[in-house]
């Protein structure tokens, strides 16, 4: 069943986070359906601009809405990831997708609070939930490139304004973290204190953690042994997720390390089967992998064993 991401905020917020998890394949999208079910944990899927071209954009809408149906116990919102103003309103129309991310990070705050507040009002009207960001983290993302040392953590002060004055629903916050699998190569971290001030002024209001993967060692390594070469990638320790919720992180975004867990099985399966062509070999492998995967990052973000409050919560 789909629902909104500000179902799911009211159902969390300050107890725990939902994992939003970035799909662009059916093989990433079973493996999550089951990972969600398996764990009993309500979820966010998230839709890339990269995603929506990858193949075409109704691919992906296709393959949700069959997986609604295989899965119909879960409960999930379906989230336009770092959307520009064209690619929101093409979301909003489609009638699809339950919420949106306008990212206008980039630009100077009045333009940003302008163009968030156009995606605000179109997105209130047809009953969408917005995101914005506030703040710019550091990394790699599809249309734009920040430095670690051009990345500029959110001022407290700044967001409270921004939040009233656009009216959005929760706000991604640069607290530290970025995007990619080489995170914190200076001396950053996540900034709780940073954190804990938003929330203050912005008490019960969701914030989003993007930049979340924890790159785990052990899936660096086995990718290396495999022919990889992703010496130094490392990401954010998933043991500060509860932390993180209590201050009001309330979606926490994760994409690479599915990206390496897909790495490692085919890695790790054409390796050994240097002569393999069946492409529903390493697939099958790896829907499996995803969901445990999926299931064990729940546990650590609270949302495993909260899918019948949320289904409560939204009367299903
Ligand atoms: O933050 C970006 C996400 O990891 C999506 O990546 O734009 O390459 O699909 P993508
Ligand atoms: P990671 O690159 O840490 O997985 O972050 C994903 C993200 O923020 C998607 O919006
Ligand atoms: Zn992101």
């Amino acid at each position: 069943m789909i629902v909104t991401t500000k179902d799911l905020f009211d159902v969390a917020y300050g107890k725990f986070a939902i994992g939003a998890y970035n799909i662009n394949n059916m093989e990433q999208c079973m493996g999550l359906f089951q990972g969600n079910l398996d764990s009993r944990a309500p979820f966010i899927i998230q839709i890339s601009k990269g995603a929506r071209a990858y193949t075409h954009k109704l691919m992906l809408e296709s393959i949700i809405r069959a997986a609604d149906q295989i899965f119909p116990d879960a409960i999930f919102a379906v989230h336009l990831d770092h959307g520009d103003e064209q690619s929101c309103f093409d979301c909003i129309e489609s009638g699809f997708y339950s919420s949106v991310m306008i990212d206008a990070s980039h630009e100077p705050f009045e333009e940003n609070v302008a163009i968030t507040k156009r995606v605000v009002d179109a997105a209130h009207a047809r009953g969408l939930v917005v995101e914005a960001e506030l703040g710019q983290l550091g990394g790699v993302e599809e249309h734009i490139s920040v430095r670690e040392e051009d990345a500029k953590l959110t001022d407290p002060q700044q967001a409270k304004e921004f939040v009233e004055r656009t009216g959005v629903d929760s706000l991604a916050c640069a607290i530290g973290t970025s995007h990619g699998a080489f995170k914190f190569s200076g001396s950053q971290t996540i900034h709780f204190d940073v954190l804990e001030e938003i929330q203050k002024l912005l008490p019960g209001f969701p914030l989003v953690m993007h930049g979340s993967s924890s790159v785990p060692q052990e899936e660096v390594a086995r990718i290396n042994r495999a022919g990889g070469k992703l010496e130094g990638a490392r990401g954010v320790d998933e043991n500060l997720f509860g932390q993180a919720a209590k201050l009001g992180v309330t979606k926490v975004n994760i994409d690479t390390d599915g990206r390496l867990v897909w790495t490692r099985v085919h890695r790790e399966f054409f390796l050994e089967h240097p002569d393999g062509i069946d492409l529903r070999k390493p697939g099958k492998i790896f829907m499996a992998e995803y969901a445990k995967f999926i299931a064990h990052k729940n546990e650590k973000l609270g949302s495993a064993g909260k899918l019948d409050t949320a289904a409560r919560a939204v009367g299903s």
